[in-house]
């Protein structure tokens, strides 16, 4: 059965082109509750942490370069069926095929640089959450 929530980032291009803001708002607006919400920087190891599934994969070193390069906000948000519809709500990974008005639609300009993260499953939403959250930090 699905999981009412996903773990997601906004990413340091979205963060170092002022888009952070607009792009929370969107999220809420979107029906999305914050259930936690943190503004940090990943360092290149716990940025290989974070994407280890992707280890192997040819764009793993520019991932981590690029993950690690500025702050991000990392988030925990709440909502019925909030796997699959976050993933709705940001859009392929390519931003030039993501459909209009999501998220990297409106906000990223690469495929390396796209603005947001949203966990694939719920496996991997209550890993990434561990990942960024203890317990006293989630409301
Ligand atoms: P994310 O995990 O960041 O939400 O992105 P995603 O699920 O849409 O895509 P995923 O397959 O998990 O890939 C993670 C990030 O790696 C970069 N990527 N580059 N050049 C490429 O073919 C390629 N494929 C993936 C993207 O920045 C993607 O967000
Ligand atoms: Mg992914």
């Amino acid at each position: 059965m699905a999981t009412n929530r996903t773990f997601t980032m906004i990413k340091p291009d979205a963060v170092a082109n002022g888009h952070a803001g607009k792009i929370l708002d969107h999220i809420i607006q979107s029906g999305f509750k914050i259930v936690a919400l943190k503004y940090t920087q990943l360092s290149h190891e716990k940025a290989g942490d974070f994407y280890d599934i992707h280890r192997e994969r040819p764009f793993f070193n520019a991932l981590v370069d690029f993950m690690s390069s500025g702050p991000v906000y990392a988030a925990i948000v709440e909502k019925t069926n909030a796997i699959e519809d976050f993933r709705l709500l940001i859009g392929a990974t390519d931003p030039q095929k993501a459909g209009a008005g999501t998220i990297r639609n409106l906000y990223a300009k690469s495929i390396d640089a796209n603005a947001i993260h949203g966990s694939d499953s719920d496996e991997n939403a209550a890993i990434e959450g561990d990942f960024f959250f203890q317990a006293s930090e989630r409301f």
